[in-house]
Order: C-alpha cells, then sequence, then structure tokens
C-alpha cells in the first residue's frame, strides 16, 4: 500500500513537511473545513470538565478550540505522530489547557477509560489499520464518554466547468494512488462504529462546495499548483492541461468542486 505524506510527516523532506503543515493551517481557515467542524462539534458537544483527546492532532487548532469548550476544569490532550508536527503546534500554542505529546493512534498510551471524549478528524484515511486505531480510541474512553470521528470520501469528489473526461483521469490518478479503504474512509466510519458496539451512532456528511480554484486548492491537491509534478502519475502533458482548464474555467467564474467528509459520533458503553 503507498502511504500518503500525512502517515508519515516526518519522512518527508524538510520543505515537504513544512508545506504540509502551512496546509494544514490553511485548511483549518477554510470556511468549508469550519462548516464541516462546526457539525462535528454539534454532535459531540464536549461538556465543561471533560478530558478529551484529539488523535492525530495536526498543528493544535481543534486542541486548542476543544481546550475552550471544556473549560478551566477539564483539558485536552493533543496527540500526533510526527514530532515536526508536534513541535509546529507548540508554537502555535495559546496558553490553553492543552498537552501535546508525540505518538500512535494505534498504540495510545494512555490507560483504559482515562478520557471523556475523542475526536480524530482526517487522520484514519492516512493510518494502516483504522479499525485497530478506533479499538485504541475506544478502550482509552470512559463508559459513557464518546468518540467523533471526522473523514474524507474521496469517491465524492467531483467536478464541473472543467472537460469531464480530463476530469474522470484527474481523478482516477488519485484514486490509483490510494488504497480503496483510503478512498471510501468517511462512508465506511459509521460502520466501523456500529462494528465496535458504540450506542446512538449519529453520521452527517458534509459535502463542501468550491466555487474557485483558490478556494478548492486549499482541500484537493490536484487543483492547487504547488503539488509538485512527480507526485502525479498521469500522462505527459495532463497535469498542464488540467490546470489551465481549471483557470480557464476560474476565469469564467464556473468552476466547481464538491467532496464529502463525514461527521460520525458515538457513545462508548
Ligand atoms: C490530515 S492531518 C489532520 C490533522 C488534524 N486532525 C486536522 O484536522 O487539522 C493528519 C494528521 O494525522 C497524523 N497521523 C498520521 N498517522 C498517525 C498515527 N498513526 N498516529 C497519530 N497521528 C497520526 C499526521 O501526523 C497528521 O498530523
Amino acid at each position: 500500500m503507498e502511504r500518503t505524506p500525512f502517515a508519515d510527516l516526518d519522512g518527508q523532506p524538510r520543505e515537504m513537511t513544512a508545506m504540509l503543515l502551512a496546509a494544514l493551517d490553511e485548511m483549518g481557515r477554510h470556511p468549508e473545513i469550519r462548516r464541516v467542524r462546526r457539525t462535528a462539534l454539534e454532535s459531540f458537544r464536549p461538556r465543561p470538565g471533560w478530558q478529551v483527546l484529539d488523535a492525530g492532532s495536526g498543528t493544535g487548532e481543534v486542541a486548542r478550540s476543544l481546550a475552550a469548550a471544556v473549560g478551566p476544569s477539564g483539558g485536552v490532550i493533543a496527540l500526533d505522530y510526527s514530532a515536526a508536527t508536534v513541535a509546529a503546534a507548540l508554537e502555535r500554542h495559546d496558553g490553553s489547557n492543552v498537552r501535546y505529546t508525540a505518538g500512535d493512534v494505534s498504540a495510545i498510551d494512555l490507560p483504559a477509560g482515562s478520557v471523556d471524549g475523542v475526536w480524530c478528524e482526517r487522520v484514519l484515511q492516512h493510518v494502516d489499520d483504522a479499525d485497530l486505531a478506533i479499538a485504541e480510541m475506544v478502550r482509552v474512553t470512559r463508559p459513557g464518554g464518546r468518540l467523533c470521528l471526522i473523514d474524507t470520501d474521496w469517491s465524492s469528489l467531483a467536478f464541473d466547468g472543467v472537460p469531464p473526461g480530463l476530469a474522470r483521469t484527474v481523478v482516477a490518478d488519485m484514486h490509483g494512488r490510494l488504497t480503496p479503504r483510503q478512498v471510501d474512509m468517511g462512508r465506511t466510519l459509521r460502520r466501523r462504529l456500529v462494528g465496535k458496539g458504540l450506542k446512538d451512532v449519529y453520521a452527517t456528511p458534509v459535502t463542501c462546495v468550491f466555487g474557485t480554484p483558490a478556494s478548492a486548492a486549499v482541500v484537493l491537491p490536484m487543483v492547487n499548483p504547488m503539488v509538485p509534478e512527480h507526485v502525479w502519475t498521469t500522462a505527459p502533458g495532463v497535469r498542464e492541461k488540467w490546470l489551465s482548464h481549471v483557470d480557464e474555467a476560474g476565469a469564467r467564474s464556473d468552476f466547481l468542486a464538491v467532496l464529502t467528509i463525514w461527521a460520525v459520533t458515538g457513545n462508548v458503553v
């Protein structure tokens, strides 16, 4: 299986890691990602006093907002596999009640039942065994606590305003570099939580709409001209042709991309 750069941020060339971390910051500012997070938060409902684990916390923006939600009597553990990412999160720390730590979501270094809730956003598509990671999240959550899983359904990705055949080639290129599990992760989350015996599993698909190439490029690598050419596996010339059609659609104001991201919550029994 090909591993995504987010599966091993520390193993990337330094400039690539810096670019991906900057991309995480930018995604956190994107109105559609913020809408996904608001939707997930309404379902997660962290309470004052809760101890929350942010599993795969990236640069820590969500961990800091969860710390505000649980208040001074609660706290957040922001766990990420990548030392460079934990360092970047520490640089962004604002004094809120967050403890940043390096670790693997598939082997969480916390006692059973030690947290009230786990938030895990756009991480499971990057791990080798999502069910093992979910089992770990269930283990560390007390009975009655909640899980909130957020992930992308790359198979939902669609474009308009660009030649349909070319769009199909570009989407197929991306799907070809992912495993079926990575392509479909978002829609599988509900089944995975039901399978782990969680109750009141609630799944919300949030379809993100990108009306300009610049807006899409924040979330969709194939629209981002900064993504290096060597990442593409299409025939020579396809990337350039595609990006020029994307630009033209942007200039005509009829570019459109849609992508569904799922937010799924459930109660641990
Ligand atoms: C796409 S980023 C999402 C980060 C953050 N949750 C957000 O929404 O901004 C995926 C993150 O998962 C982390 N990650 C990947 N595999 C991991 C693992 N096995 N254990 C912990 N973190 C992991 C990466 O280092 C990266 O920071």
